[in-house]
């Protein structure tokens, strides 16, 4: 199994918004992109990765073809106490065609080896609400150990409550 994180580019857009599927839109972006919207999301993800800031993104490639998105963000400080360092973010998602094979096994493996090597942080979070069984079992396939439940807002803004995972990388 190939499974590589590239640079997005505009012409990737069309299959990356394909690749969102109800669940995408259930537990991480809360509404289905529009072209030029996620063309403008991969604009600043190639912006923060040439300044060595904020959230840096990836596409995950399956043997050669678009297969799902990972990003890092080392900003987000939801659920933690005011003085507790922050871990850096994960966030995921396979294509529906592609899921059940491993690949966000991989892409999360890739991408805590991308914050190490560019010394973006030492810890890695995965935040996911409880009842997205497939996430939490990707978090805990990766190695990563809860930490802590707390009450936050689905993508959408309504209420949820959030596990947060970490690992020491
Ligand atoms: C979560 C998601 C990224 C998993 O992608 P995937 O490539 O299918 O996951 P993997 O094949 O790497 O599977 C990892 C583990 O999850 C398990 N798993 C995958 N889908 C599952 C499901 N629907 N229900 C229960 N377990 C599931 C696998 O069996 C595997 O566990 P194992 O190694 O113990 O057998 C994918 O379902 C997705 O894109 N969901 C929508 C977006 C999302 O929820 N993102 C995360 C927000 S926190």
């Amino acid at each position: 199994m190939d499974v590589e994180l590239r640079p997005l580019r505009h012409e990737d857009a069309p299959a990356h918004c394909a690749g969102e599927d109800d669940a995408t839109v259930r537990w991480l972006t809360g509404g289905h992109g529009t072209l030029a919207g996620t063309r403008a999301h991969f604009d600043r993800l190639a912006a923060n990765a040439g300044a060595g800031r904020g959230k840096r993104g990836f596409g995950v490639w399956w043997d050669d073809r678009l297969a799902g998105y990972v990003d890092c963000d080392p900003d987000n400080r939801d659920g933690l106490r005011p003085a507790e360092p922050a871990p850096v973010n994960l966030s995921y998602c396979v294509h529906p065609w592609a899921r059940g094979h491993r690949v966000a096994v991989a892409a999360v493996g890739l991408i805590c080896s991308y914050v190490k090597e560019h010394a973006i942080g030492e810890v890695a979070a995965i935040r996911v609400e409880p009842a997205n069984t497939a996430s939490v079992r990707v978090a805990r396939r990766c190695g990563f150990r809860h930490r802590r439940r707390y009450p936050a807002s689905h993508p959408d803004g309504s209420p949820a409550t959030f596990d947060l995972y970490l690992l020491d990388l």
